[in-house]
């Protein structure tokens, strides 16, 4: 961009030298007087450049050594503890509802300067560009598309595209059993109208996404909350207890990567163990891989459905964080409830229009989707990484903060008492959206707790936010 000043220009060549992995954590920057000559550059404008990199965490200055690629800070803050092994009690979701909504309408009708209460990256993360090439090409290819009517269950080229996509979850599927949703929430919604009735018990995580939340009171389901760990995910050894104590659990819901808020991934082994278990109890398990492919490793773990061999597990995700949230993408592989989840889609919404899955199609097949996954993570771990030592740098003593190997959020625990709403409120007022932990739960076991979206590029500007808000948490106890 020539009309910016040249510290920027040159910061931006270093800092996409940083995402991509050239310049790598603890590899040293060249010398000023380098940078100067390399880029013909006064010494004062190379300095600057590194001064800039630093304001935003990508370089820290030593002592008569000169600057260096941040190596990945560790939060300082203590990790979230783990759950307590209380023995849940179902509630019935009556409520909660209201009391989410509410939250989200305050936080819509606010004029907000940053988000931080959103589950996905920020829009530049996502190749918004590609895509609009790939939709103009589908067009070209077909364009009496809007014309023609839409298969019901997904368009065989998108299909084909996810069950190749897949395989590095060490699922092998045939495209055909792929339906094709609007999102992971009609996914989600599908599955749970297929193998429940008003009534039936859901095991979930506590805390849990609060779309889920949303979606089981709608239903007339009721909801048990299992403890759930900050690393390894729900607790299998609450969810035998609960199943010993409470007769009639319907479905196991969970999320395999990343769990939404406390960004836990379930280890392999334990999944496979989890499958085993539902299979054993006779209760369907619904898995929502909704953040796999930002798992911090080039493969992500073999997901639950990788280890059905009966068919009991449903296997729900979307596109929605990991290419393109304005597309509303999903599928669901539905297991032994093919029939039924193939009537409710007829019948609840009919199928997804084409031209989105047609350039999705395009962009997973021709290898780019695993080049932008690459970058991404690359990106959300520095994003992560320099918003975790903000936080812990702004935030009053006694906070806890969670550590995910990936994904778009961080959960912070609160020093106790700390109301997670008045920060909600205050932080609203001055333009700051946050996710407050009372969306999370039915309980209120979480009321001091916050979810942070943390997909937001670094800047000086959001570095002030932090700090405000760490100043609001700090005034509201
Ligand atoms: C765990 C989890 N599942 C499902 C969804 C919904 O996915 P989508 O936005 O694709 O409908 C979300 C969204 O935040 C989520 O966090």
């Amino acid at each position: 961009m020539p009309s910016q000043p040249l510290y920027l220009q040159l910061a931006g060549h270093y800092r996409q030298a940083m995402e991509a992995g050239t310049l790598r954590p603890g590899d040293r920057m060249p010398a000023l007087r380098v940078l100067s000559e390399r880029h013909g550059v006064s010494l004062s404008t190379a300095l600057q450049t590194c001064r800039h990199l630093e304001s935003l965490g990508w370089l820290e200055a030593r002592p008569r050594s000169g600057y260096f690629v941040q190596s990945s800070v560790r939060p300082r803050l203590e990790p979230v503890p783990e759950p307590r092994a209380v023995l849940p009690n179902p509630a019935q979701y009556v409520g909660i509802h209201e009391r989410v909504s509410s939250v989200v309408v305050r936080g819509r009708l606010a004029p907000v300067r940053f988000n931080l209460g959103g589950a996905a990256a920020s829009a530049p993360l996502y190749p918004c560009e590609a895509l609009r090439a790939a939709s103009v090409r589908a067009l070209r290819r077909e364009p009496a598309l809007w014309g023609q009517s839409v298969p019901h269950t997904g368009h065989p080229a998108f299909c084909a595209a996810v069950a190749k996509h897949l395989l590095s979850s060490g699922i092998v599927t045939a495209p055909r059993e792929v339906i094709v949703t609007h999102g992971g929430t009609e996914a989600l919604a599908l599955a749970l109208r297929a193998v429940g009735r008003p009534g039936d018990v859901v095991a979930i995580e506590s805390p849990a996404y609060y779309g889920l939340l949303q979606l089981l009171e709608s239903l007339g389901l009721r909801a048990l909350e299992i403890p759930t760990s900050g690393h390894t995910g729900l607790s299998l050894e609450a969810l035998d207890l609960a199943a010993a104590s409470y007769e009639g659990i319907r479905a196991v819901v969970f999320v395999p990567h990343l769990q939404n808020p406390l960004g836990a991934t379930m280890p392999a082994e334990r999944r496979r163990q989890l499958v085993q278990w539902c299979e054993a109890h006779d209760i369907v398990l619904i898995e929502d891989d909704t953040f796999g492919p930002l798992y911090d490793a080039d493969t992500p773990l073999p997901a639950a459905k990788s280890f059905d061999t009966t068919g009991n597990v449903i296997h729900c995700a979307s596109l929605h964080k990991v290419l393109a949230p304005g597309m509303r993408l999903g599928w669901v592989l539905p297991g032994r409830w093919r029939s039924r989840i193939e009537m409710l889609k007829f019948t609840q919404s009919r199928g997804n229009e084409v031209l989105s899955q047609l350039a999705a199609a395009d962009f997973i097949g021709s290898g780019s989707f695993e080049r932008h996954l690459q970058r991404l993570r690359a990106r959300l771990r520095r994003h992560r990484d320099w918003m975790a030592a903000a936080i812990a740098a702004g935030f009053p003593q006694g906070t806890r903060l969670s550590q995910p190997r990936g994904g778009v959020h961080l959960w912070l625990e609160l020093p106790p008492g700390t109301p997670s709403e008045s920060v909600f409120d205050a932080a609203l007022h001055e333009g700051i959206r946050v996710a407050p932990g009372l969306m999370f739960s039915n309980s209120r076991r979480f009321d001091h707790c916050l979810r942070i979206n943390c997909g937001l590029p670094p800047t000086p500007e959001l570095g002030q936010a932090l700090r405000r808000l760490g100043r609001i948490v700090a005034e509201a106890r």
